[in-house]
Protein backbone atom coordinates (compact mmCIF):
# COMPACT_ATOMS: atom_id res chain seq x y z
CA UNK A 1 0.00 0.00 0.00
CA UNK A 2 1.37 3.34 -1.02
CA UNK A 3 2.55 5.32 2.18
CA UNK A 4 1.34 8.97 2.86
CA UNK A 5 4.32 11.65 2.32
CA UNK A 6 5.73 12.35 6.10
CA UNK A 7 4.77 15.49 7.59
CA UNK A 8 6.83 18.37 7.28
CA UNK A 9 6.12 21.48 9.14
CA UNK A 10 5.71 24.19 6.59
CA UNK A 11 2.71 25.08 4.38
CA UNK A 12 0.20 24.45 7.09
CA UNK A 13 1.61 26.80 9.99
CA UNK A 14 1.18 30.37 11.24
CA UNK A 15 1.03 32.78 13.89
CA UNK A 16 4.66 34.50 12.91
CA UNK A 17 4.73 37.71 14.76
CA UNK A 18 5.61 41.20 12.64
CA UNK A 19 8.35 42.36 13.18
CA UNK A 20 10.54 39.34 13.33
CA UNK A 21 10.88 39.79 9.63
CA UNK A 22 14.81 40.50 9.13
CA UNK A 23 16.81 37.44 7.75
CA UNK A 24 16.72 34.62 10.81
CA UNK A 25 16.48 37.69 13.38
CA UNK A 26 13.73 36.10 14.74
CA UNK A 27 14.82 32.84 14.59
CA UNK A 28 17.99 34.27 16.89
CA UNK A 29 15.69 36.41 19.57
CA UNK A 30 13.38 33.13 19.52
CA UNK A 31 10.52 34.80 18.52
CA UNK A 32 9.97 32.78 15.95
CA UNK A 33 10.96 29.09 15.17
CA UNK A 34 11.71 26.55 12.70
CA UNK A 35 9.61 24.15 13.77
CA UNK A 36 6.41 23.85 15.07
CA UNK A 37 5.42 21.49 18.52
CA UNK A 38 3.23 18.32 17.46
CA UNK A 39 1.17 16.66 19.85
CA UNK A 40 1.03 13.07 20.29
CA UNK A 41 2.02 9.77 18.68
CA UNK A 42 4.38 8.61 21.11
CA UNK A 43 4.19 4.59 21.08
CA UNK A 44 4.38 2.79 24.08
CA UNK A 45 7.97 1.56 22.73
CA UNK A 46 9.33 5.20 22.66
CA UNK A 47 7.37 5.92 26.20
CA UNK A 48 9.14 2.47 27.40
CA UNK A 49 12.52 3.41 26.17
CA UNK A 50 12.48 7.59 26.97
CA UNK A 51 11.68 6.03 30.99
CA UNK A 52 14.36 3.65 31.02
CA UNK A 53 17.27 5.04 29.03
CA UNK A 54 16.53 8.54 28.90
CA UNK A 55 18.90 9.67 31.66
CA UNK A 56 21.73 7.83 29.88
CA UNK A 57 21.37 9.61 26.54
CA UNK A 58 19.34 13.19 27.31
CA UNK A 59 20.73 16.08 28.58
CA UNK A 60 18.54 18.83 29.87
CA UNK A 61 18.77 22.28 27.92
CA UNK A 62 21.16 25.05 30.23
CA UNK A 63 21.75 28.26 30.16
CA UNK A 64 25.48 27.68 30.09
CA UNK A 65 28.48 26.43 28.26
CA UNK A 66 28.60 22.77 28.09
CA UNK A 67 31.63 20.95 28.51
CA UNK A 68 30.83 19.15 25.65
CA UNK A 69 33.44 15.50 26.30
CA UNK A 70 31.58 15.33 29.79
CA UNK A 71 28.97 14.00 28.13
CA UNK A 72 30.50 11.10 26.36
CA UNK A 73 32.28 7.76 27.74
CA UNK A 74 35.14 8.86 25.41
CA UNK A 75 36.87 12.11 23.97
CA UNK A 76 36.03 12.50 20.28
CA UNK A 77 35.29 15.15 17.67
CA UNK A 78 31.87 16.23 18.04
CA UNK A 79 29.36 16.52 15.76
CA UNK A 80 26.21 18.25 16.10
CA UNK A 81 22.99 17.11 13.83
CA UNK A 82 19.69 19.85 14.22
CA UNK A 83 16.30 18.53 13.58
CA UNK A 84 17.56 14.40 13.66
CA UNK A 85 13.65 13.73 13.12
CA UNK A 86 12.96 9.52 14.01
CA UNK A 87 17.00 9.69 14.05
CA UNK A 88 17.40 7.02 11.15
CA UNK A 89 20.42 8.46 9.76
CA UNK A 90 21.74 9.70 13.18
CA UNK A 91 22.41 6.59 14.67
CA UNK A 92 23.77 4.89 11.15
CA UNK A 93 26.27 7.54 10.65
CA UNK A 94 27.00 6.95 14.30
CA UNK A 95 27.74 3.60 14.07
CA UNK A 96 29.72 4.04 10.61
CA UNK A 97 31.95 6.28 11.29
CA UNK A 98 32.45 5.80 15.17
CA UNK A 99 35.39 8.24 15.44
CA UNK A 100 33.42 10.66 16.15
CA UNK A 101 30.77 11.90 18.88
CA UNK A 102 27.01 13.30 18.13
CA UNK A 103 25.23 15.36 19.91
CA UNK A 104 21.51 15.23 18.31
CA UNK A 105 19.25 17.92 18.70
CA UNK A 106 15.64 17.24 18.33
CA UNK A 107 12.25 18.72 19.79
CA UNK A 108 9.89 16.27 18.87
CA UNK A 109 9.29 13.40 21.90
CA UNK A 110 8.30 10.61 19.44
CA UNK A 111 12.02 10.87 17.60
CA UNK A 112 13.67 11.39 21.04
CA UNK A 113 12.26 7.71 22.16
CA UNK A 114 12.40 6.10 18.28
CA UNK A 115 16.29 7.44 18.70
CA UNK A 116 17.15 5.46 21.82
CA UNK A 117 15.33 2.66 20.86
CA UNK A 118 17.95 2.24 17.99
CA UNK A 119 21.30 3.50 20.30
CA UNK A 120 19.90 0.37 22.72
CA UNK A 121 19.57 -1.83 19.90
CA UNK A 122 23.14 -1.18 18.23
CA UNK A 123 24.61 -0.78 21.24
CA UNK A 124 26.08 2.98 20.45
CA UNK A 125 27.68 4.81 23.40
CA UNK A 126 28.67 7.71 20.99
CA UNK A 127 24.57 9.68 20.19
CA UNK A 128 23.69 11.82 23.29
CA UNK A 129 20.39 14.16 22.61
CA UNK A 130 19.16 17.51 23.98
CA UNK A 131 15.79 17.92 23.08
CA UNK A 132 14.72 21.79 23.16
CA UNK A 133 15.53 24.34 20.05
CA UNK A 134 18.69 23.56 18.02
CA UNK A 135 19.19 27.67 17.67
CA UNK A 136 19.23 27.95 21.64
CA UNK A 137 21.19 25.26 22.04
CA UNK A 138 23.65 26.58 19.55
CA UNK A 139 23.36 30.04 21.01
CA UNK A 140 23.90 29.32 24.69
CA UNK A 141 25.39 25.86 25.63
CA UNK A 142 28.09 25.35 22.80
CA UNK A 143 31.04 27.13 23.21
CA UNK A 144 33.09 28.82 19.86
CA UNK A 145 34.95 26.51 17.91
CA UNK A 146 34.07 23.45 19.81
CA UNK A 147 32.23 21.23 16.65
CA UNK A 148 34.24 19.18 13.92
CA UNK A 149 30.81 19.33 11.87
CA UNK A 150 27.26 20.10 11.73
CA UNK A 151 24.47 17.93 10.39
CA UNK A 152 21.26 19.90 9.04
CA UNK A 153 19.05 16.92 7.03
CA UNK A 154 16.10 17.47 5.33
CA UNK A 155 15.19 20.67 7.07
CA UNK A 156 11.53 21.88 6.94
CA UNK A 157 11.37 23.54 3.46
CA UNK A 158 9.15 26.45 4.77
CA UNK A 159 7.90 26.68 1.38
CA UNK A 160 5.49 29.81 1.49
CA UNK A 161 7.43 32.85 0.93
CA UNK A 162 5.58 34.50 3.84
CA UNK A 163 7.19 31.27 5.88
CA UNK A 164 10.76 31.51 4.51
CA UNK A 165 11.73 33.49 7.95
CA UNK A 166 11.04 30.17 9.67
CA UNK A 167 13.43 28.69 7.58
CA UNK A 168 16.95 27.17 9.50
CA UNK A 169 19.70 28.38 6.46
CA UNK A 170 19.93 31.94 6.87
CA UNK A 171 22.60 34.82 6.88
CA UNK A 172 21.97 34.94 11.06
CA UNK A 173 21.94 31.03 11.92
CA UNK A 174 24.36 29.91 9.35
CA UNK A 175 27.25 32.75 10.88
CA UNK A 176 26.04 31.01 14.35
CA UNK A 177 26.98 27.64 13.03
CA UNK A 178 30.15 28.88 11.63
CA UNK A 179 30.93 30.32 14.80
CA UNK A 180 30.79 27.16 16.78
CA UNK A 181 32.94 25.11 14.61
CA UNK A 182 36.31 24.51 14.29
CA UNK A 183 38.73 25.28 11.45
CA UNK A 184 38.35 22.73 8.96
CA UNK A 185 34.98 21.36 10.56
CA UNK A 186 32.19 21.03 8.06
CA UNK A 187 28.81 21.91 7.69
CA UNK A 188 26.44 19.48 5.45
CA UNK A 189 23.09 20.46 4.39
CA UNK A 190 20.87 18.04 2.45
CA UNK A 191 17.38 18.97 0.64
CA UNK A 192 15.30 17.48 -1.44
CA UNK A 193 13.58 21.34 -2.63
CA UNK A 194 15.75 22.79 -5.18
CA UNK A 195 14.82 26.25 -4.01
CA UNK A 196 15.74 25.83 -0.77
CA UNK A 197 19.15 24.62 -1.51
CA UNK A 198 19.55 27.65 -3.52
CA UNK A 199 18.73 29.77 -0.66
CA UNK A 200 20.49 28.00 1.67
CA UNK A 201 23.56 28.18 -0.95
CA UNK A 202 23.29 32.17 -0.94
CA UNK A 203 23.40 32.40 2.75
CA UNK A 204 26.10 29.90 2.72
CA UNK A 205 28.20 31.63 0.69
CA UNK A 206 27.95 34.91 2.32
CA UNK A 207 29.38 33.42 5.48
CA UNK A 208 33.76 34.57 5.06
CA UNK A 209 34.00 32.18 7.56
CA UNK A 210 32.97 29.09 5.67
CA UNK A 211 34.21 27.57 1.98
CA UNK A 212 32.13 25.76 -0.14
CA UNK A 213 34.57 22.39 -0.60
CA UNK A 214 32.77 21.89 -4.29
CA UNK A 215 31.79 23.87 -6.62
CA UNK A 216 28.08 24.80 -6.46
CA UNK A 217 26.25 21.25 -4.77
CA UNK A 218 28.12 18.25 -3.53
CA UNK A 219 28.07 14.66 -4.71
CA UNK A 220 26.37 12.44 -1.95
CA UNK A 221 28.78 11.57 0.98
CA UNK A 222 28.50 7.77 0.68
CA UNK A 223 28.20 7.59 4.62
CA UNK A 224 25.22 9.47 4.79
CA UNK A 225 22.17 6.64 4.89
CA UNK A 226 18.50 7.58 2.91
CA UNK A 227 16.09 8.79 5.51
CA UNK A 228 12.53 8.77 4.64
CA UNK A 229 11.79 12.09 3.17
CA UNK A 230 14.67 10.66 0.46
CA UNK A 231 12.71 8.03 -0.12
CA UNK A 232 9.26 10.29 -0.86
CA UNK A 233 11.43 12.89 -2.49
CA UNK A 234 12.92 10.15 -5.13
CA UNK A 235 9.55 8.46 -5.33
CA UNK A 236 7.87 11.71 -6.42
CA UNK A 237 10.61 12.81 -8.70
CA UNK A 238 12.71 15.06 -7.07
CA UNK A 239 16.42 15.26 -6.94
CA UNK A 240 18.44 15.77 -3.59
CA UNK A 241 20.38 19.26 -2.74
CA UNK A 242 23.66 18.28 -0.72
CA UNK A 243 25.95 21.24 0.23
CA UNK A 244 29.55 20.92 2.10
CA UNK A 245 31.46 23.61 3.26
CA UNK A 246 34.11 24.05 5.62
CA UNK A 247 35.38 25.99 8.31
CA UNK A 248 38.23 28.30 7.06
C1 LIG B 1 11.61 17.44 7.96
S1 LIG B 1 12.21 16.76 9.43
C2 LIG B 1 13.70 15.92 8.94
C3 LIG B 1 14.19 14.95 9.95
C4 LIG B 1 15.51 14.24 9.64
N1 LIG B 1 16.62 15.15 9.61
C5 LIG B 1 15.44 13.39 8.40
O1 LIG B 1 16.17 13.67 7.44
O2 LIG B 1 14.66 12.44 8.39
C6 LIG B 1 12.86 18.20 10.27
C7 LIG B 1 13.00 17.99 11.75
O3 LIG B 1 13.71 19.09 12.29
C8 LIG B 1 13.17 19.40 13.56
N2 LIG B 1 13.52 20.79 13.86
C9 LIG B 1 13.22 21.87 13.12
N3 LIG B 1 13.72 22.99 13.67
C10 LIG B 1 14.35 22.59 14.81
C11 LIG B 1 15.05 23.27 15.82
N4 LIG B 1 15.21 24.61 15.77
N5 LIG B 1 15.54 22.58 16.85
C12 LIG B 1 15.39 21.25 16.91
N6 LIG B 1 14.73 20.52 15.98
C13 LIG B 1 14.22 21.19 14.94
C14 LIG B 1 11.70 19.13 13.42
O4 LIG B 1 11.12 18.86 14.67
C15 LIG B 1 11.70 17.91 12.50
O5 LIG B 1 11.68 16.72 13.25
Amino acid sequence: MPQAEPERDGPEAAGVPAGAQKEGKGLLDGSIHSFVLRSGRLTEAQRRAIGRFGAKYIFPFTEAHLDLDSLFPEKKPLVLEIGFGMGQATWQIAQERAQFNYLGIEVHTPGVGRLIIDLERHGLGNVRIIQHDAIEVLKTMVPPESLAGIHVFYPDPWPKKRHHKRRLMQDTVVALMAEKLAAGGYLYFVTDIEEYASHARAALDSCAALRNQFEGYAPHQAWRPETKFEHFAKDSGRGTFELLYIKR
